[in-house]
């Protein structure tokens, strides 16, 4: 059993949920009434497809949520989730809002890639009877890849005031969710959590479902990456140097003290030990990236020991404050 975590003790939960009552904003504060910066009909065309596929990025994230919140075991923080399932379906009719203001030439119907509508249901389904530091792990590794990472980008890409008054926006409810993404990691290996909670005996059946649903969402999860993250997401990140520092947050956050030892984590290790190692892991990363359409050097470990021993002395909340602001900074 692994002891509470110092940062997973250093967030206050009540302070949090009372601000995601107070920070909370209206579609109505919004103002659509200027007109988009004009772009080039091709332009345009990527950047409407581009935020109705974030529609459903936002929807994914709120999927996380709501699946989340069965199994926290914390009555503050399952009322915290639930203002994030809000929050995150505000996001999503902000990103189709913003897909409407962008759409001047009515060029076509737009409609999501199809594999993030399928993934939103599949990695629904998963999470919801995943392990929790399973789940856990995949939330806080959706939320910086897919909801987090790319608003600065995209921002600077559109350069137009009413986006940028929504990303903004956006951007600010994002601190409360990944402070919550990073206190959820430790939360599950406590002593408290566990004790309350302690695992069930082996079930094959269950076991057997887990993995089916595991196989059903990595199965759509590879074109969706292909696609979407690693082929839409390029355009606004020509020299992948957001990609690589998604990656190091995701590899920073597993190596906290409260979770170092946790299966999930313990597993994580193990295939990044794999993509390190010099000699399977140049053939290992050169495979995985040809199947994803991505750059193999994001494979390997990303973080410095310098920077590795500045988040160990960090709360959840602090590392939140971090993450954001490497990734937008104002
Ligand atoms: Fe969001
Ligand atoms: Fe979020």
């Amino acid at each position: 059993m692994s002891p509470p975590g110092r940062a997973a003790h250093a967030l206050d939960l009540d302070r949090l949920l009372e601000r995601c009552h107070e920070h909370t904003w209206r579609l109505s504060d919004l103002d659509f009434s200027r007109p988009p910066q004009a772009l080039p009909e091709a332009q345009e065309d990527a950047v409407v497809q581009y935020l109705t596929d974030f529609v459903y990025i936002e929807r994914m994230a709120g999927s996380f949520f709501l699946a989340l919140q069965d199994k926290v075991g914390h009555p503050v923080v399952r009322q915290i989730l639930q203002t994030f399932v809000i929050d995150e379906t505000r996001h999503a009719h902000a990103m189709q809002l913003l897909a409407d203001h962008f759409d001047r030439r009515k060029l076509r119907i737009y409609a999501p890639n199809p594999w993030i509508v399928r993934l939103v249901q599949r990695l629904e389904e998963w999470i919801r009877v995943a392990p929790p530091d399973a789940a856990a792990t995949a939330v806080t590794t959706g939320e910086i890849c897919f909801d987090v990472a790319y608003l600065k980008p995209l921002d600077e890409h559109l350069a137009d005031p009413t986006a940028r008054e929504v990303l903004r926006l956006v951007h600010r409810d994002e601190s409360r969710h990944l402070a919550i993404d990073y206190w959820l990691l430790e939360w599950f290996g406590t002593a408290d959590y566990q004790e309350r909670h302690p695992p069930e005996p082996f079930d094959l059946r269950a076991e057997a479902e887990l993995m089916v649903r595991y196989v059903r969402a990595f199965s759509v999860g590879f074109p969706f990456m292909r696609q979407v993250f690693f082929g839409t997401n390029a355009r606004l990140d020509q020299n992948g140097a957001r990609l690589r520092d998604a990656a190091k947050r995701i590899q920073l956050a597993m190596t906290r003290p409260g979770i170092r030892g946790r299966p999930f984590v313990r597993f994580y290790g193990a295939v990044q030990a794999i993509f390190d190692s010099p000699v399977l892991g140049p053939v290992v990363r050169r495979g995985f990236a040809t199947v994803l359409g991505a750059d193999p050097t994001l494979f390997k470990t990303q973080y410095t020991d310098a920077e590795r021993a500045h988040v160990e002395g960090l709360s959840a909340h602090e590392l939140a404050v971090d993450t954001l602001a490497a990734f937008y900074p104002e």
